[in-house]
């Protein structure tokens, strides 16, 4: 926006003429640079059918419990519903100088059917229908977020069913470690997005309250039904206390905290793929749709989808430690601080939206390339731990095997051999207990076979894991938008 001169004769001469819905007690009007300072209209317009929505339950209750005749909350609902079309079709002209999406509907039912239309906002504070609204978008937002988790844990899942038999390196400290399942690899990811959509299913909860009715900060002196708004709108509790509904965000908060950890987890699978598509690695070729070229450099493949959804994770972090901030601090109640919430939580949903999206459309199509994978599994005496544990099964202390096993991979290392080119006489130099069944243990693949235990890397468990995520279904849709 450029920056004009702002004399005192400037803004007087760019004062706005129309009537503002609270101008009763202003006798000059608002200034255009503040109207474009304070204005939400221009992002809080997405909000349009749940302020409808909104108001739509708030005017049948208005109508039931008598605080309006009937006939006005039918031509109030009647009038919200036209606007609702013409929002749709993109018939309906967003005003700045009405500040937001309440002010502006409003005005338009008072400009579609008169006097009744201003009926609407009684018993109602902008304060309290902001905070429904937001509880209604991220109710849906949410439900929306988990059926797309469902979908990415769906793709690892058929991932790792496609792949069940292939060995790879595990790593600690980004060192070979073990061999692992790479479809118990992937599957761990689906872990974390597991507990991810148990968050924000969890976090619904505490969404699904209904502040309607508290009004501007402490209820209203007019015979409200608040449950029955709460019926009409789906919501599982009215909220307790009305200066708390006008001034809580929490529910913000944690989506934006369950997002920055989910976005964490996505980090972490993106940078594996970075990594893994590497000619170092060489662990995965990416589809041609899913990389991108340089503009200078002819030969370059980029893995820049997955780059983009870890440096997404900047931004949603960014959100949360900008919402944090804004209401640290903030006295009760209603601040216009709290305007500030919208942007930050639209960015975290589109942006998690979009990685979810994109990774799962990636995935399937990610060319694993199992002979390097199997190949590098058994390098680095990754089953020397196995070795270890062949001498335990023999009697030996562990420490005492660590040990002994310690030796004979310094010894096989001097020598540039591997594990399974020690023979026995040379691995009995080192105990006696070493027998010529040692050979069977010490492949990757029997090595993977051994994990046998609870959420090990044998294939069994890796097949129960499996079966439990292909089990698990996504959570009920999202409702019928609009409704
Ligand atoms: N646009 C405002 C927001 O997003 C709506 C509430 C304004 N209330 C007020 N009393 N100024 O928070």
């Amino acid at each position: 926006m450029p920056v004009k001169k702002t004399t005192k004769k400037s803004i007087q001469s760019k004062t706005e003429k129309v009537k503002k819905p609270w101008g009763g007690r202003f006798s000059g009007g608002t200034s255009k640079a503040v109207e474009a300072f304070t204005e939400s209209i221009s992002f809080d317009k997405r909000l349009w059918k749940y302020d409808i929505e909104g108001s739509i339950a708030h005017s049948r209750m208005l109508g039931k419990q008598g605080i309006i005749p009937k006939k006005d909350s039918r031509l109030i609902i009647d009038g919200l519903t036209r606007i609702a079309s013409r929002i749709e079709e993109g018939r309906f002209v967003f005003r700045q100088e009405l500040e937001d999406i309440h002010m502006n509907i409003e005005t338009a039912l008072i400009e579609d059917i008169g006097p009744a239309g201003g009926k609407l906002h009684t018993a109602r504070s902008r304060n309290d229908q902001v905070a429904l609204d937001l509880r209604l978008y991220l109710r849906d937002e949410v439900r929306e977020t988990i059926c797309l988790l469902a979908g990415l844990k769906a793709a690892l899942a058929s991932l790792a069913q496609r792949h069940s038999g292939v060995i790879m390196p595990g790593y600690t400290h980004l060192q070979r470690a073990q061999p692992v399942l790479l479809a118990h690899h992937l599957l761990a990811y689906a872990e974390m997005l597991d507990r991810d959509s148990a968050r924000l299913a969890e976090s619904l909860k505490r969404i699904n309250v209904l502040p309607l009715g508290a009004c501007a900060l402490a209820g209203t002196g007019l015979p409200v039904d608040r449950k029955y708004v709460a019926q009409l709108l789906g919501f599982e509790a009215v909220s307790a206390n009305s200066m708390d509904s006008v001034s809580d965000r929490d529910f913000v908060l944690e989506f934006l905290c369950g997002a920055s950890i989910l976005m964490m987890h996505l980090s972490r699978l993106s940078e594996e793929v970075v990594l893994w598509s590497t000619e170092e690695f060489s662990f995965i070729g990416l589809p041609d749709a899913f990389a991108t070229g340089s503009s200078i450099m002819p030969q370059k493949k980029n893995p820049d989808v997955a780059e983009l959804a870890r440096g997404k994770t900047g931004r949603v972090y960014g959100n949360l430690m900008g919402m944090l901030t804004v209401m640290k601090a903030l006295p009760l109640t209603y601040n216009r601080d709290l305007q500030e919430d919208k942007e930050l939580l639209f960015d975290t949903v589109d942006t998690v939206k979009s990685v979810l999206y994109v990774l799962a459309q990636m995935l399937p199509a990610i060319d694993f390339r199992t002979e390097r994978l199997e190949e590098t599994a058994g390098e680095g005496f990754s089953t020397a731990t196995d070795l270890a544990e062949y001498l335990v099964k023999k009697g030996m202390p562990f420490r005492e095997a660590h040990g002994v096993v310690g030796g004979a991979v310094l010894y096989a290392s001097n020598k540039g051999k591997r594990l399974e080119d020690i023979d026995l006489a040379e691995y009995r130099a080192f105990s006696g207990l070493f027998d010529r069944d040692v050979y069977q243990v010490i492949t990757p693949r029997a090595s993977v076979a051994a994990k046998k235990s609870q959420g090990g890397t044998a294939p069994s468990e890796v097949a129960r894991q499996i079966a439990a995520h292909k089990k698990k279904t996504g959570l009920s849709p999202s409702r019928k938008k609009g409704k």
